[in-house]
């Protein structure tokens, strides 16, 4: 029997949705028929995600909330929910990039970045994970990034939190595995959302695209594909993986 990606029916949460890869995750989702709560600090973003989606006659549930703070976290899990009757799903998408030679990295900027792309991700997983483990199902997909795999100068906070996501993954699919719960993380190249623009505008860009063999920077669309298949049942057999989606860039 051939089957088709679909999403039809499934819950999900997804972090970070108020823009970049995270709106295209949230629209990809709705388009394959999942039903979103949708968070991030961006309430003006956020919306916009909703009404897109709304648009298209699928269902979505914005959340603004900080995920550094557990108490939110603890939160946007009870009332995804008393929304949906259950989660199928977590994306853990939201992340910052906080970029400085690692000489001048402040204490700070450190702090900061670990709270958002690492405590982040493990304290939802695990509120999150809490209610999978009851279900016996679940999916969890970290945005992990390709810098937590293969270096990028002045990113030494970044890539030490991305690599801490990759970490995390494998420990969470050893332990979950036996609750029928999945965890995996995709590690994107250089994406031109406004983080990839911030940090990788003009010369600097262009010298890191010549490194990609296929020949251009990835979209936020081509991230939101993969993650899709990782949260689908055409994906049970797989966990504990960090999936390159590099253009190439790490074969080398
Ligand atoms: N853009 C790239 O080149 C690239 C490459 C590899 C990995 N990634 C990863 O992909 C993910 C998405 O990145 P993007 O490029 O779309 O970034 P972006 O900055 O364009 O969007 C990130 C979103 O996360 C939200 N967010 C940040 N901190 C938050 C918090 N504390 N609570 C709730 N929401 C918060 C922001 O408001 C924003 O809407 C990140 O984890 C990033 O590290 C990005």
């Amino acid at each position: 029997m051939r089957q088709f990606l679909s999403l039809e029916g499934k819950k999900a949460i997804i972090t970070g949705a108020a823009k970049g890869i995270g709106k295209s995750i949230a629209i990809v989702f709705a388009q394959l028929g999942a039903e979103s709560t949708l968070v991030d600090v961006d309430q003006a973003g956020l919306e916009e995600t909703v009404g897109e989606i709304r648009n298209q006659g699928q269902k979505a549930y914005p959340v603004v909330a900080d995920i550094t703070d557990i108490k939110s976290i603890e939160k946007l899990v009870e009332e995804s929910i008393d929304k949906m009757g259950r989660i199928d799903i977590l994306v853990n998408n939201a992340g910052i990039a906080l970029t400085n030679p690692a000489e001048k990295v402040t204490e700070e900027q450190w702090d900061k970045t670990m709270a958002v792309n690492l405590k982040a991700v493990f304290f939802l997983s695990q509120y999150v994970g809490r209610h999978m483990i009851q279900r016996r199902y679940g999916k969890i997909v970290n945005i992990a990034s390709q810098t937590g795999i293969v270096a990028a100068e002045e990113h030494a906070a970044y890539a030490a939190s991305k690599a801490g996501v990759v970490g995390l993954t494998k420990v969470l699919a050893l332990e979950w595995g036996k609750y029928n719960i999945n965890v995996n993380a995709v590690a994107p190249t250089v994406i031109m959302t406004p983080m990839g623009k911030k940090v990788w505008s003009g010369e600097k860009g262009e010298k890191f695209l010549q490194k990609i063999p296929l020949g251009r920077f990835g979209e936020p669309e081509d991230v939101a594909h993969l993650v899709a298949f990782l949260s689908s049942d055409l994906a049970n057999m797989m966990t504990g993986a960090t999936v390159m989606i590099d253009g190439g860039y790490t074969a080398q």
